[in-house]
């Protein structure tokens, strides 16, 4: 018996020293082999450590071509070790090359994907690595829930630009300017007064000013629809808070004030005031001034936008709204902004704003061609305006057309539009006649060449009319 368990004994001291063995070795080549990975990626990045692995993600969701109708993305589904596509609206099958007939064109929404191409030619410049400890804290160091240096970058860009006068007035960031939009509401309407104010704006208006201010339903505020109704009662003694879009979604005018008096105060929504899309006839100088990065960069995922408040008062109501509703805006959106502005900055902005007006100017064109020999279909008429960027007078390029069915019996100009398998966005929506149709010219490079080709063909079909 004492002779078997001393052979077992043995037997497993063999066996676990063969064991220790295999793992010692294995464990030395592959900390050798991962070593020797590791200084090879070192090598090829120079001295990058701890982003090459990340780097090297991002490149291969980058390097998926997805027929050039689709996108992979770094936080998209992941099959067999390849990042999935996502394909365009009317494109399908694994690598997006599926062309869908019977799909619809969708130029509804104000996705700004037109200028995604000119991301893909700054992809150097433009990317961001966020290390796992980047700014974990609510505040930057000084406090404050405002990066100092995207603030100033702002400002620099305004002035190169020359869309708006800074000086003299606070900045707040926003999670896009729609979380702006209703803090500025807040910080106008009456705190202390059993008369809420009058939120108005001019037909045709972009929805959400309506949305917001009914949704959020503040004893302070009500919405009192179109501003001519107030035209003359401008010496009420309500509140009146009026929206001034400028260039407006959804017709591109370039809207100034309707309403003027001691109780009136404006708030200026000025998301496509930039060369993409308008002439900069001057520098916008206003008390309540908001912008968006969404249609300036394209990136309205981010969710950031900013406002310039003349007026103290004005200003802290508006920050505590925003401290109280969110602690400012998130910190990564902060960097991914910086980084997006620096690369505008670099040449004073020349690149980004010729690639948008170019792109605009080329897809009006293309629109205008489509229409010119339609009896049916008219398109909103915008004076040439002087642009201090370019230095030269030019035609507006809006982000939108705004479609205007001629035909008595056209009264519902979307339904003819949905019947021509494309999708746009109804007069009614912005308060105005249903003969009126939002078409966004924004949107991929695909979705508007569905629209052209589209509405080329319901054109032809019209009595008595041709192509070009
Ligand atoms: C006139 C106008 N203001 C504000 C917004 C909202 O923009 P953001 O993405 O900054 O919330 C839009 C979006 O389409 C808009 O057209």
């Amino acid at each position: 018996m004492a002779r078997s368990e001393s052979a077992i004994y043995k037997l497993c001291l063999v066996g676990s020293l063969i064991v220790n063995l295999f793992f010692g070795v294995s464990l030395y080549v592959g900390r050798r082999a991962a070593w020797k990975c590791r200084s090879d990626e070192v090598n090829i990045r120079g001295s990058l450590s701890w982003s090459g692995r990340a780097a090297a993600e991002a490149e291969s969701a980058a390097a998926e071509e997805c027929s050039g109708h689709g996108r992979a993305y770094l936080d998209g589904m992941v099959v067999d070790g390849r990042p999935v596509c996502e394909c365009h609206t009317c494109y399908g099958g694994p690598d997006c090359s599926l062309f869908l007939p019977s799909c619809s064109a969708n130029a509804d929404g104000g996705d700004p994907l037109f200028l995604e191409p000119f991301w893909k030619q700054h992809a150097e410049s433009s990317a961001v690595v966020v290390a796992g400890w980047h700014r974990m804290s609510y505040s930057f160091s000084d406090q404050t829930t405002l990066s100092k240096e995207l603030e100033s970058l702002l400002r620099k860009l305004h002035s190169l630009v020359g869309n708006a006068i800074t000086d003299g007035k606070h900045i707040l960031f926003g999670g896009g300017s729609t979380q702006l939009l209703a803090a500025a509401v807040h910080a106008l309407s009456p705190g202390n007064s059993s008369l809420p104010a009058s939120v108005v704006a001019s037909i045709p208006y972009y929805a959400l000013y309506q949305m917001q201010t009914e949704f959020f339903d503040s004893a302070g505020c009500s919405f009192q629809g179109d501003t001519a109704r107030w035209n003359n009662a401008t010496n009420t003694t309500r509140d009146i808070i009026e929206f001034v879009t400028a260039p407006n979604n959804p017709d591109g005018q370039l809207n100034e004030a309707v309403l003027h008096g001691p109780n009136v105060k404006t708030i200026y929504d000025r998301a496509y005031y930039w060369p993409h899309f308008t002439g900069i006839p001057s520098p916008a100088d206003e008390d309540l001034t908001i912008f968006t990065i969404s249609k300036l960069t394209g990136h309205a995922g981010s969710r950031f936008g900013w406002a310039f408040v003349r007026n103290e008062e004005v200003y802290q109501r508006m920050y505590m709204y925003l401290e109280l509703n969110t602690i400012g805006v998130s910190r990564d959106t902060q960097l991914r902004a910086l980084k997006l502005l620096k690369v505008l900055i670099e040449d004073g902005g020349r690149e980004i704003f010729e690639f948008g007006y170019k792109t605009m100017t080329k897809r009006w064109e293309r629109l205008r061609k489509a229409l010119s020999m339609s009896k049916r279909f008219s398109l909103q008429k915008i004076p040439p305006e002087n642009c201090t960027f370019f230095q030269k007078v030019r035609d507006p390029t809006p982000a939108y057309a705004w479609v205007k069915c001629e035909r008595e019996e056209d009264r519902n100009c979307l339904e003819i539009l949905n019947a021509a398998k494309i999708l746009g966005r109804g007069g009614s929506v912005f308060h105005d006649d249903d003969r009126y149709t939002r078409l966004s010219l924004i949107r991929s490079d695909d979705d508007f060449d569905l629209l052209i080709s589209r509405l080329e063909k319901l054109v032809s079909g019209e009595d008595g009319a041709k192509t070009m």
